[in-house]
């Protein structure tokens, strides 16, 4: 990608040092054994200057350099990872997390659509924005491919709530002209025009990305759907994201709907949908054409767990979408509100036992890639993003392996770090989010008595 617009609207402190166990990976566990993929520094010491990891290394190695002005914080009794990366959310969900009964097509009239409608009301946009983001944060999610509403304030209420936490997100207005309530339906030339001007007023406004954003194939009309694609070429490195084959009724709907396409894939692809930096969420139903599409578009796919098993939409088939012979790029999705939980440690305790069900074993590293690099893979941003290495965007959490009585238990038996991240992604959440930094700058604090988030301060 190419540098950005305009610089970060906030600057972090320009030097931090973080000190303590760290872990992140350094290339596919699904292609290469776990042991080539990780980097592991039982005491690590992390240099980050004007938000970059500037070095990191053994602290017995770096720290006789560290300036002594330096703002050095212990973290030796946690484990240092890179920022989760939730690949597939809808923030105006978050109202009606867990509801009740249906499986998705019902679940959208019922739910979702009334969720929605609220979000006419932009001081509603802007209070949600600001619980959402701090979920994420308090979760250790540092970036996050959003659904916003048809409402132009809702992205606006979002990017500028991520704006001033600093965070790297990408976000764009749902495009819907029919097959939903009135009060949720634009035109295709209207949502072109809305969403050419949030375009121009947000991408790569500091770390903020756009994302094209027609919900789905059923819920937008032909005409609607190029306009889309003519809007991936409003600017460069623009994001595209919709749902693909969650649902049964869902993809037979969309049979009817689109007579003339070969599959739901191909209705995207027909509209020029189907590219690098385009993320379809769920692909539940979808076949090995399917699969070789993507690969060779660079498309991504996004994993949604537990959305996928409490809508009842089915089994996402993780190891056939990563066959090395063709591999699809994966990111990991709450999916919320159809998903349950803003935990990408929840979505992995929840991946595992998809993965369990379709005759597989999903290992600590795979999981830990899925959330951390493999999510920035699939969207692009592994030049940037998902990892601890000198050059990477200092988006950063510190896990606490302690930080439940049964955790404390647990995992004064682990012998192993795989054996401790496999245990913290069965049995953590965000209690398990000791604190959390955005491009260096410390924005959540569990432990912190008062406030536990700040935005970044200026140097
Ligand atoms: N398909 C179309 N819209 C949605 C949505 O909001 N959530 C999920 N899970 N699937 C969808
Ligand atoms: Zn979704």
């Amino acid at each position: 990608m190419t540098p950005e617009r305009t610089p970060p609207a906030r600057t972090p402190p320009a030097r931090i040092a973080l000190r303590g166990p760290a872990l992140s990976l350094k290339a596919d566990p699904f292609a290469l054994p776990a042991g080539d993929c990780l980097d592991h520094i039982e005491d690590a010491l992390i240099v980050i200057e004007d938000g970059v990891i500037a070095a990191i290394g053994p602290y017995a190695d770096l720290a006789p350099g560290l300036s002594p002005e330096i703002d050095l914080i212990d973290h030796r009794t946690g484990l240092i990872v890179p920022g989760f990366i939730d690949a597939h959310v809808h923030y105006p969900q978050l109202q009606m997390i867990g509801a009740y009964g249906t499986q998705l097509l019902e679940w959208l009239d019922a739910y979702t659509f009334p969720a929605e409608m609220s979000f006419a009301d932009a001081a509603h946009a802007e209070r949600v924005a600001g619980l959402f983001l701090r979920e994420l944060l308090r979760a250790g999610t540092t970036t996050a491919m959003v659904y916003c509403t048809v409402h132009p304030h809702s992205v606006d209420a979002f990017f500028a709530e991520s704006e001033r936490f600093n965070t790297r997100m990408i976000a764009g207005k749902v495009l819907m002209d029919r097959n939903a309530p009135a009060p949720l339906l634009d035109t295709a030339q209207r949502g072109f025009e809305e969403s050419a001007a949030l375009i121009a007023r947000w991408h790569r406004r500091g770390r903020q990305l756009y994302c094209v954003t027609p919900r789905f194939a059923p819920t937008s009309t032909e005409a609607q759907l190029d306009a889309a694609g003519a809007l991936l070429h409003e600017a460069n490195g623009l994001f595209l994201q919709t749902h693909l084959c969650e649902n049964p009724g869902e993809v037979e709907w969309v049979r009817e709907l689109f007579p003339a396409r070969a599959s739901y894939l191909d209705v995207y692809a027909a509209a020029g949908l189907v590219g690098p930096r385009s993320m379809f969420g769920h692909a539940v139903h979808v076949h090995e054409g399917d699969f070789c599409t993507c690969h060779q578009a660079g498309a991504g796919l996004a994993h949604c767990p537990t959305s996928n098993l409490f809508l009842g939409s089915g089994l996402f088939r993780l190891f056939e979408a990563v066959d090395p012979r063709r591999p699809v790029r994966v990111g990991l999705g709450t999916d919320v509100g159809g998903g349950t939980s803003l935990s990408q440690l929840q979505s992995l305790n929840e991946a595992y036992k998809v993965a369990a069900l379709t005759g597989h074993k999903l290992n600590a590293v795979q999981g830990l890639y899925l959330a951390t690099l493999g999510g920035a893979r699939a969207l692009h941003l592994d030049d940037r993003l998902g990892r601890l290495a000198p050059g990477y965007e200092a988006d950063i959490v510190v896990l606490d392996p302690k930080a439940t009585p049964l955790l404390g238990f647990r995992t004064d038996y682990c012998n192993s770090i795989e054996e401790l991240v496999f245990v913290l992604m069965t049995l953590g959440d965000d209690r398990a989010v000791r604190a959390t930094y955005v491009a260096g700058a410390p924005v959540y604090d569990r432990d912190r008595t008062g406030e536990r988030f700040r935005y970044p301060t200026h140097a």
